[in-house]
């Protein structure tokens, strides 16, 4: 058993500190949030994500767990730590590390004992490296190793992810750290999760090159979508078989409004600005990420095309987080097609079942309502943004009832375009036909 903090509880760091606990380590989750803290010591989770919360009093009630938004503190009794702070955006598409070297500092003036520092935040390639030259150069009698440990889990399917990894990435070059590592994910090697051993660059340089892949599949078929449109081709049976091609597989090959979320947007802007720095050519990523932003427009311009004038008009937006299964609404395309919609001067009638209240942060001039049918009373357009379940057994016939106007725009190909138009709608999906 190892005593362990993990500084920052959002979605990466909660999961990963229930996780840890759960494994049978005393974990401290710090965060400098104190609501987040506040509710997390009652048990409540501050996201929605599956299963979370019986995990989380489950671990509590343990005894094994607990939250502080005193960070010093924590670190000072810990074995490891854990960082899983953000590291959003900058202007000019590079990682911001203020989180995590503020995190650092904390950790170079409060440590005591030998303790190995665990990156599971994304970081551009170097950073693990700088960041144990800082805490030596703040603190000369540090004993300490900085490690990289790349996360991997979905959102939506989080908790899952993290007790049954593809693979864990553990970049570092000490082997006292490398013993330490296989203590505390001992029960995933019981269960024969892959493990890989690598150096700290290129555990940073899986992570990127991962998802700047998984973006570059989803625009890639977006862009074939598109075509299909075109042409008159059906993406589905394209996609479909593609992906019975064992070289390309059938997974990322679904169409929609471009993707979003807080980690493809920022780390396809991050490797590009990591290609920048060292003078190496990334056209591919920087097409990737103009195509997205295109994509999302895509969805406009085709509502546009059905409708005529946006102005004036009512639209329904079904689908306001990234993706189904979280409330996370971060750099969500719908972000994109609400505020582009607005602009137009349509009035926009948007539900989702969980991302709602985050989305207002963000756009607060959107009007949500609490069921999907009353965000249809009165619109003249329907258009679903993401593939929640309960969109996919939409029923038309109550959805026509409901809508003043007969227009379905289905960035996600969630409904039966039959029905729908035996319903007399008219019809879209991306890349299933004009
Ligand atoms: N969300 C994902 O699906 C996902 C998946 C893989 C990797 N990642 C990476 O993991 C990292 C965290 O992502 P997230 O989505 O969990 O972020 P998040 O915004 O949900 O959570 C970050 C948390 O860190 C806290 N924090 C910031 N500075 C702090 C400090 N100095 N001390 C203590 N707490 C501090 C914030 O209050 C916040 O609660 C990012 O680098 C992200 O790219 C995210």
């Amino acid at each position: 058993m190892k005593d362990i903090t993990v500084i920052g509880t959002g979605y990466v760091g909660l999961v990963a500190a229930i996780g840890l606990s759960d494994f049978g380590n005393r974990v401290v989750g710090a965060d400098i949030n104190p609501e987040k803290i506040a509710r997390l010591k009652e048990g409540e989770s501050p996201i929605f994500e599956q299963g979370i919360e019986d995990y989380l009093k489950r671990n509590l009630e343990s005894g094994r767990l607990s939250f502080t938004t005193d960070v010093a503190l924590a670190v000072r009794g810990s074995d490891v730590v854990f960082l899983a702070v953000g590291t959003p955006p900058k202007k000019d598409g590079s990682a911001d590390l203020s989180y995590l070297e503020s995190a650092v500092d904390t950790i170079a003036d409060n440590t005591k004992n030998y303790t190995v520092i665990v990156t599971k935040s994304t970081v551009p390639v170097g950073t693990n490296r700088a960041l144990d030259e800082r805490i030596r150069s703040r603190n000369p009698d540090a004993d300490i190793d900085v490690v990289s440990n790349p996360e991997f889990l979905r959102e939506g399917r989080a908790v899952q992810d993290f007790f049954h990894p593809d693979r864990t990435v553990i970049g570092t070059d000490s082997p006292r750290a490398k013993e330490v590592l296989k203590s505390v994910y001992r029960a995933l090697n019981l269960i024969s999760v892959p493990f890989i051993w690598c150096s700290l660059e290129t555990a940073e340089l899986i992570k990127y090159a991962s998802n700047a892949f998984l973006a570059t599949k989803i625009t890639f078929i977006n862009q074939m979508a598109n075509l299909a449109d075109a042409v008159g081709a059906d993406i589905h049976q394209v996609a479909k078989t593609m992906g019975m091609d064992g070289r390309i597989s059938s997974k990322f090959l679904h169409p929609g409004p471009g993707y979003g979320g807080s980690c493809f947007p920022k780390d396809t802007m991050a490797v590009v600005s990591t290609g920048d720095d060292f003078g190496v050519d990334m056209t591919l990523i920087k097409s990737v990420i103009a195509a997205n932003e295109e994509q999302k427009k895509h969805v406009v311009k085709v509502l546009k095309e059905m409708m005529g004038e946006l102005s004036g008009r009512t639209v329904a937006v079904l689908g306001l987080s990234f993706k189904s299964e979280t409330d996370d609404v971060r750099d969500s395309p719908s972000l994109t097609v609400v505020a582009e919609l607005l602009k137009a001067g349509a009035a926009v009638r948007a539900h989702d079942p969980k991302g709602a209240d985050n989305f207002r942060m963000l756009l607060p001039e959107t009007e949500c309502f609490s069921g999907s049918y009353q965000a249809l009373e009165g619109a003249d357009a329907l258009v679903i943004m993401t593939e929640w379940n309960e969109y996919k057994a939409l029923d038309m016939e109550l959805a026509a009832e409901k809508m003043r106007g007969r227009v379905i725009l289905d960035a996600r190909n969630l409904l039966d375009p039959e029905l729908a138009r035996e319903n007399g709608f008219t019809y879209r999906g991306i890349g299933r036909g004009v």
